[in-house]
């Protein structure tokens, strides 16, 4: 006989309909009651869903009753068989357990990280393993599962083919150079210097040269020493390259893909999502979401940004100036005070842009775009890509890159080249965005910042 979910459980409408009303199931005590009349009431989860089922074990039913029920403790593992009866009072399905087993016992409960109490985030990041036994965490976990299921939804519906580029590299796509090394036993093991690569766009590049839309959802590492709370050490990233697009395109394509995990997320993660929000907001309020979905977006010329930076009085002690970057103090101005709105800002200043973004006729800037979201700051970054060689070699000179390293990458626009621009989603910031979650250490399973890669 086979282990029913307990969301499967929960959701079943028409017991009659199953033949003989008996199901069995295992999962994790959250909480119990014992009642003086020989009847225990214990709830428990298995992480499919967000609410718990509540089991009633009756002594007249239930072997060794008297000595199961006092070595119950929350975080025990259990299975049982049963029958299901809706409970008319709060319409929810409950098991009338027939059998019932300890399976994991915990040794110790006084000591058991995870009681029923109220924990801090803070000491919850300090127990990953445990943490996701809570229910902010199982809760987030899905919406992540969810999240990351609609965007290889999305792209696969529109037949993008999905590129695992590499993690081992030896190129810095962003010419940041802040990457993790890679050596073993302090050699050299591919004979040169290798990193943790921080993306994979110049792969996808590569394969969009030949197959016209590709995509990848894969780690990406950065080692920038940034503790912030919305920098991670290691972080996920959507990224996608698609043959004979433009700017207009990709911001295009970007709108409806945001649009498209927000309503998608909204509709099949309702419970865990007002949950979230719930926590971390003390209010069911889902604007942010709505905003998005009704497509409220700014869209802006990084020169008129700066133009509007420069009359505010409060930057009035800064040198606004053209090239500067566009800090979160700014990013937070814009879209939580000016615009009130999500923005995409474009055109940047070439001087603060990686190397391979098509430069505009200006000569100055170049075709890129940043999506700014209020409250979580840059979601997506994108751009055109730069195929003229002579171009691109003088790029990559003017950002001194070894121009050796990058000719594989040159050699792309020798041989049928092609226009294209593409772009990067990070995970964990729409994760931010949609749940309100204010860490970004929160929304991901076993966080890497400085100082922490426990667990
Ligand atoms: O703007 P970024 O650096 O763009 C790229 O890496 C391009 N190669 C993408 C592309 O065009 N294919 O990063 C893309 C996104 C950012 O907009 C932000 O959402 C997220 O990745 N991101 C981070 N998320 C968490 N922690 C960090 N340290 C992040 N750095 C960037
Ligand atoms: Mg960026």
């Amino acid at each position: 006989m086979k282990y029913y979910s307990i969301k499967k459980i929960l959701n079943i409408k028409k017991i009659y309909k199953y033949k003989k009303n008996i199901f069995k199931l295992f999962g994790w005590i959250k909480t119990k009651r014992i009642s003086k009349t020989g009847i225990t009431f214990i709830d428990i989860n298995d992480g499919t869903c967000l609410n718990n089922l509540q089991i009633i074990l009756n002594s007249n039913n239930i072997k060794k009753y008297n000595k199961i029920i006092y070595q119950l403790h929350s975080g025990c593992s259990i299975k049982a068989k049963g029958y299901i009866k809706n409970n008319f009072i709060n319409n929810n399905n409950e098991l009338y357990a027939t059998k019932f087993k300890i399976l994991g016992k915990i040794k110790n409960p006084k000591k058991y990280p995870i009681s029923p109490k109220y924990h801090s985030l803070t000491f919850l990041r300090t127990i990953c393993h445990l943490r996701n036994r809570t229910k902010l965490f199982s809760a987030i976990s899905r919406i992540r599962n969810s999240i990351i299921y609609y965007i290889h939804q999305f792209f696969q519906k529109k037949k993008y083919l999905l590129i695992n580029t590499p993690i081992i590299t030896s190129l810095d796509t962003e010419g940041y150079s802040n990457m993790f090394n890679i050596k073993y036993k302090d050699k050299k093991f591919f004979n040169h210097n290798t990193y943790l690569s921080v993306s994979g766009q110049l792969n996808l590049e590569s394969c969009v040269c030949s197959l016209s839309k590709v995509y990848n959802i894969s780690p990406v590492f950065r080692a920038e020493n940034s503790n912030t709370n919305k920098h991670l050490s290691e972080f996920w990233m959507l990224e996608t390259e698609i043959a004979y697009y433009k700017l207009n395109n990709i911001i295009n394509l970007s709108k409806k893909l945001i649009k498209n995990i927000l309503k998608k997320t909204l509709k099949n993660n309702y419970e865990d999502l007002l949950y979230v929000i719930n926590f971390y907001n003390k209010n069911y309020n889902l604007d942010h979401i709505y905003n998005i979905i009704n497509n409220k977006y700014i869209e802006i010329d990084y020169s008129e940004i700066i133009n509007i930076l420069k009359n505010e009085n409060i930057f009035k002690k800064y040198n606004i100036k053209w090239g500067i970057n566009i800090s979160t103090e700014y990013e937070k101005f814009l879209t939580e005070k000016y615009f009130k709105n999500a923005i995409i800002i474009k055109n940047f200043p070439k001087n603060i842009k990686p190397f391979y973004m098509k430069i505009n006729t200006d000569n100055l800037s170049v075709s890129s775009m940043d999506i700014i979201l209020p409250n979580i700051g840059e979601i997506i970054g994108g751009s055109e890509r730069e195929i003229n060689i002579k171009i691109l070699k003088k790029n990559i000179k003017y950002k001194k890159l070894d121009k050796l390293k990058y000719k594989w990458y040159i050699e792309l626009r020798k041989y049928g080249n092609i226009q294209h621009s593409g772009f990067g989603l990070g995970i964990e910031r729409i994760i931010m965005y949609i749940t309100k979650i204010n860490n970004i250490r929160d929304t991901i399973a076993f966080p890497r910042y400085p100082n922490n890669a426990n667990f």
